[in-house]
């Protein structure tokens, strides 16, 4: 193990929830490039209730926490938002380049 990597074992409980909730991003990540190489649209989302998530889909007896969301498909033609504009930083100011 490199010196830049936290040893998995001496994290704690909290820190151990930390990490593997930033993990689905990672996931979720792949989903989304995936998503657009398809051509199909996917809604990333925080701001919702975990512990209903977590009680529907029954994660809580799998031992799970819902972290985020993702809805996956593809617009509906009355969906008047897709014609808004897109609202991008230019790359220079989203990327600080060493
Ligand atoms: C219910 C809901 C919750 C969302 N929560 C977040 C959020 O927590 N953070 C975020 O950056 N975007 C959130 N979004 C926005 C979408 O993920 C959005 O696709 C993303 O910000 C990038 O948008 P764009 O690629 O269409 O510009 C949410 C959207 C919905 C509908």
């Amino acid at each position: 193990m490199s010196e830049g990597t936290a040893k998995l074992e001496s994290r704690n409980k909290e820190e151990l929830q930390n990490w593997t909730s930033k993990q689905t991003y990672l996931a979720l990540n792949n989903l989304i490039i995936a998503c657009a190489e398809l051509r199909i649209d996917a809604c990333p989302m925080e701001g919702f209730i975990p512990e209903k998530y977590n009680e529907i889909l029954g994660l809580d007896k799998q031992n799970l926490n819902a972290s985020v969301i993702a809805t996956v498909g593809y617009r509906s033609e009355k969906d008047h938002t897709q014609f808004r504009t897109k609202v991008r930083k230019p790359i220079n100011e989203l990327f600080e380049t060493l």
